[in-house]
């Protein structure tokens, strides 16, 4: 990312985020609105992302004449995402960028220490040579987000971006001290976590949610 352009935490406050996150907070918001809100806006959020991707130029025919048109310079992106609630911002991301490359990182926060446990690993190869975009609904004690972020830098990722729906102050930075490198884009910033690392207000457990499983 260019550093003259780069804004470390970028807030979405766009309306049409803001409305659909106000109706993904709602505990009578279903499972199924829950899925496709967040799918709606993991879009959005990856429009910001991408902001500032560097361009290059085709030479194309139109119907009526030739042109030197923008088009993205580089390596495909490629989207990381941490399980499992990651996958529900990665579908609206793939409908944007549907030729990105995919890695997963699975984690799981371990509820009483809330420390992250790694429990799957897949990524390209040549990490090195591409824009990553790593991807998780909740930023919370952003323990989770810190681990995925350097097992991406440890398999040679050097340019990187965190995409969130939701941050806590806290995991946030905590999140900058650890990489200040990567930019975070978020739809908000919330007040404060609870004694048992949840986001309040927040929207609850974020897994859960999308898939029923509570
Ligand atoms: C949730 C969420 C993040 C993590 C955030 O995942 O999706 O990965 O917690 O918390 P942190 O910032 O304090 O680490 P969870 O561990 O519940 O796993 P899941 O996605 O499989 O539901
Ligand atoms: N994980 C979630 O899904 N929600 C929170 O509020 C905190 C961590």
């Amino acid at each position: 990312m260019d550093a003259s352009t780069r804004r470390d935490v970028t807030v979405v406050d766009h309306p049409m985020v803001q409305h659909k996150l106000t109706i993904m907070r709602d505990k009578a918001t279903s499972t199924a609105s829950f899925r496709r809100l967040l799918r709606e806006i993991a879009a959005l959020l990856t429009y910001e992302a991408t902001r500032d991707l560097e361009l290059t130029t085709t030479t194309i025919e139109t119907p009526l004449a030739t042109m030197e048109a923008p088009t993205l310079a580089g390596k495909k992106l490629v989207f990381a995402s941490i399980l499992r609630a990651g996958n529900g911002l990665l579908e609206g991301m793939l409908d944007l960028v549907p030729a990105a490359r995919v890695a997963h990182v699975g984690l799981y926060r371990d509820p009483e220490t809330l420390q992250p446990v790694e429990y799957y690993f897949k990524a390209p190869e040549d990490l090195h040579e591409r824009v990553v975009i790593a991807v998780d609904p909740m930023l919370a004690t952003a323990n989770s987000a810190i681990a995925a972020i350097r097992g991406l830098k440890e398999r040679g990722a050097k340019d990187i971006r965190f995409v969130c729906l939701l941050a806590a102050p806290e995991g946030v930075e905590r999140f900058r001290a650890a990489h200040p490198d990567v930019p975070v884009v978020t739809a908000a910033i919330d007040s404060h976590l609870n004694d048992h690392g949840y986001i309040l207000p927040g929207l609850g457990d974020a897994g859960d949610r999308m898939y029923g499983t509570k």
